[in-house]
């Protein structure tokens, strides 16, 4: 598909969005939703599979606490790569990450059935409810109602040692967010007592309407404890913003230089989109190990 084919269709699918009030463009604020394991079918159990794509790359935000306090660890709950959660955070396999510090955490994302998710495997521990395993481990980035829907076991009393499969949250760039530069969501748990959504989109470098309309919020909106918002990443941002996400755009090695990232960095959803985050919430190393994760972290749209 060429650039203005592909621009007629993004522009057609934006258009359509604007117009209907039944077609869910973007996702819905969860809220504590993500906590009810009651047995009700209207509880979504999780994000619509809405996107242009039925799979693609996608981030999460995880806060880092015991037992689940290092890349290893993390990577292990989470069914990602330790060696890619130590670049992007800055820091070493096993090092402990200061409790409640956010860890971004790559994945990758896919449409089952409706509904868009990443499967990791989970063996039970003691004690184990679904509803624990979503609010101690998960911290909202899985829902009750996903677990109790795609595992065999009721949500109470599950044998020690039985393989669960986790659904992990996460959704894909819809057409209306593609069309305005966004190559990929993260899924963001807020901290506890709650958040404003303007200062989650301060801490990501992204804009604060982008980010209530990924949610369908209100601007100003609050967000409760240990609940899911999806935080929309720019491609260009690269450009306009570099010191509030560190961007590599080209494949290459020589990518730091700004030549290659104006070369690169352009705003096209219909063009590979390498793009690397690492600023946010000041953790992330700006300056060293990010450039040699560009190979790892990037979108072939
Ligand atoms: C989230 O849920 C709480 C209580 O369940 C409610 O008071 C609040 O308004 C909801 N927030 C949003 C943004 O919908
Ligand atoms: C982490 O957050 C929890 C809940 O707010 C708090 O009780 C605890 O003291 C925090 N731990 C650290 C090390 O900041
Ligand atoms: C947002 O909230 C702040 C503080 O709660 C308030 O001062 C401000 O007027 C609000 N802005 C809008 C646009 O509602
Ligand atoms: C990355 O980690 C190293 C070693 O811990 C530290 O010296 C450096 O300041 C960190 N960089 C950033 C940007 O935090």
């Amino acid at each position: 598909m060429d650039v203005a084919s592909s621009h007629i269709l993004s522009t057609a699918l934006f258009l359509l969005c604007a117009v209907s009030q039944s077609v869910h463009c973007q996702q819905v604020y969860l809220n504590d939703t993500v906590y009810d394991c009651s047995d009700n079918p209207s509880i979504p159990k999780g994000y619509l599979c809405n996107g242009l794509q039925k799979s693609c790359r996608s981030f999460l935000a995880l806060r880092s606490k015991p037992p689940y306090d290092t890349p290893l660890s993390i990577a292990y709950l989470l069914g990602s790569e330790a060696s890619i959660i130590s670049s992007i955070n800055n820091v070493s396999d096993n090092d402990k990450i200061p409790t409640n510090k956010s860890v971004v955490v790559p994945i990758s994302c896919s449409c089952y059935g409706n509904i868009y998710q990443h499967n990791t495997p989970y063996t039970v521990r003691k004690a184990d409810t679904y509803y624990q395993l979503a609010k101690r481990y998960y911290q909202g980035l899985t829902t009750c109602q996903s677990l109790m829907g795609q595992n065999y076991y009721a949500s109470v009393d599950i044998p020690v040692a039985a393989q669960l499969s986790v659904p992990v949250l996460c959704a894909c760039p819809t057409a209306e967010q593609a069309a305005d530069g966004v190559t990929s969501l993260l899924a963001y748990t807020a901290a506890d007592g709650g958040e404003r959504v303007h200062s989650v989109a301060k801490a990501f470098g992204v804009d604060e309407n982008a980010v209530a309309n990924a949610n369908k919020l209100p601007l100003n909106s609050t967000i409760a404890a240990f609940t899911p918002l999806l935080v929309p990443l720019k491609g260009n941002t690269c450009k306009q913003d570099p010191n509030s996400f560190f961007c590599t755009c080209s494949s290459s090695s020589a990518a730091a230089d700004a030549s290659s990232v104006d070369l690169y960095c352009q705003d096209s959803h219909d063009q590979k989109f390498p793009v690397k985050l690492v600023a946010s919430l000041g953790m992330f190393d700006k300056h060293d190990k990010a450039l040699n994760l560009h190979a790892h972290i990037y979108y072939q749209e």
